[in-house]
């Protein structure tokens, strides 16, 4: 069987072990999906950056030129941002090219245009990776739990926001020094200014309101708070009233099913929850279905492997249905709902 083309847009914190476990797997890779898988292009900013592990001729500065080529079939996008990640993305479906994307940032803003792009091309849009690093979310929601109807979806959903606060908590760290170290193992956003504020939590609740409620969500509909606000006094009397402070992303759909709800903010959390004990870029999410009930995801939220795991999973997802020339789930039939910000009081 012919080698299946990966191209690779983007080589930081988790491109770098995209490409690592597809080397050191690829014999289980292979075995697992048909045909072997090859990485055929990495595409970033600074090309004479040494990258272990990496032929120097496969790295390219043109990644547009990259997605343009007809023997490309599947698109890793973990570049991060707008753009040009979805004139990327785009392109790469328009010529015949399958994506997996770990892009929270650009799914909320606009999945709308990936989801109709891949769908008017007949391509898979994977994004496991997009929503708490490793584990295993949209793929429950999409497809474990399609025959279930999904009321709230609650959590902890950025690794970044959840480290400095058990930090701070549990060592008495400063804000800043827990920053920098949840930056240094690699948790936080380029910009972590989109972890601390809540954006990357707000974009993670649109996405998951969005495929949970057969809607779409994007991240202007999610109220949002993030922690620069949340100060070691504050911290400190939550303690004392038996509590911890845990930034929670909570998606409802109304009880007369008409409107939902996504919201992100600071919370304060009896110790005595389970989501009190989520330490370090953990993430947890409670998912409540009508027939499931209460469902708990764990895990690690957040880092190079974890989001790797994550996107190798979708990868060999995506080469198996290209092989099958089928498609994954896409945007299933959805209903447009109106979304607010808070919901009843
Ligand atoms: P990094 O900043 O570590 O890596 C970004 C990579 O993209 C770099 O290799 C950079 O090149 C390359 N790049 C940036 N702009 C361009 C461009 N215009 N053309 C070509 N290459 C470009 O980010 P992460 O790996 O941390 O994150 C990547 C994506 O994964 C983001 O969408 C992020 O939100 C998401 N994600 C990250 C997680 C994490 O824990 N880090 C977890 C889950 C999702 P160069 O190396 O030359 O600078
Ligand atoms: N910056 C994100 C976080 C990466 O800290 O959760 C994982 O999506």
């Amino acid at each position: 069987t012919r080698p299946l083309k990966v191209a690779l847009l983007g080589c930081g914190v988790v491109g770098s072990e995209v490409a690592r476990l597809m080397t050191t797997h690829a014999d289980d890779l292979a075995a697992r999906i048909g045909a072997p898988v090859e990485l055929a292009g990495v595409a970033v900013r600074r090309p004479q950056k040494v990258r272990e592990g990496i032929a120097p001729e496969l790295v390219t500065t043109d990644a547009a030129a990259l997605v343009s080529r007809d023997d490309i079939d599947v698109v890793v996008e973990v570049i991060g941002g707008i753009e040009p990640a979805r004139t990327l993305i785009t392109t790469a479906f328009e010529h015949g090219a399958s994506v997996v994307s770990a892009n929270k940032a650009l799914l909320a803003e606009d999945g709308a245009t990936l989801y109709e792009a891949a769908e008017k091309h007949g391509r898979d849009l994977y994004f496991e990776a997009a929503v708490a690093g490793a584990i295993p979310l949209i793929r429950p929601l999409r497809e474990s739990l399609a025959g279930d109807k999904v009321n709230r979806v609650l959590g902890i959903v950025n690794g970044t926001t959840n480290f400095i606060l058990d930090k701070m908590e549990r060592t008495g760290a400063g804000y800043s020094e827990a920053l920098d170290e949840a930056t240094a193992l690699g948790y936080a956003e380029a910009d972590p200014t989109a972890d601390v504020e809540g954006f990357d939590a707000a974009a993670k609740a649109a996405i998951l309101a969005g495929i949970a409620f057969h809607t779409r969500v994007r991240l202007d509909d999610v109220h949002r708070e993030g922690i620069t606000e949340v100060t070691a006094a504050d911290m400190a009397s939550a303690k004392r009233m038996g509590c911890t402070v845990k930034l929670l992303a909570i998606c409802e759909r109304a009880a007369d099913g008409r409107s939902v709800t996504a919201r992100v903010h600071p919370a304060m959390i009896p110790l005595s929850h389970p989501l009190a004990s989520v330490r370090e870029a953990y993430n947890a999410v409670f998912v409540e279905a009508e027939a499931a009930g209460r469902l708990m995801f764990y895990g690690p939220g957040a880092g190079g492997s974890p989001t790797a795991s994550a996107v190798l999973g979708d990868l060999v997802a995506v080469c198996r249905n290209k092989l099958a020339q089928a498609t994954g789930p896409g945007e299933s039939a959805y209903t447009q709902l109106p979304v607010s910000h808070m919901g009843d009081v």
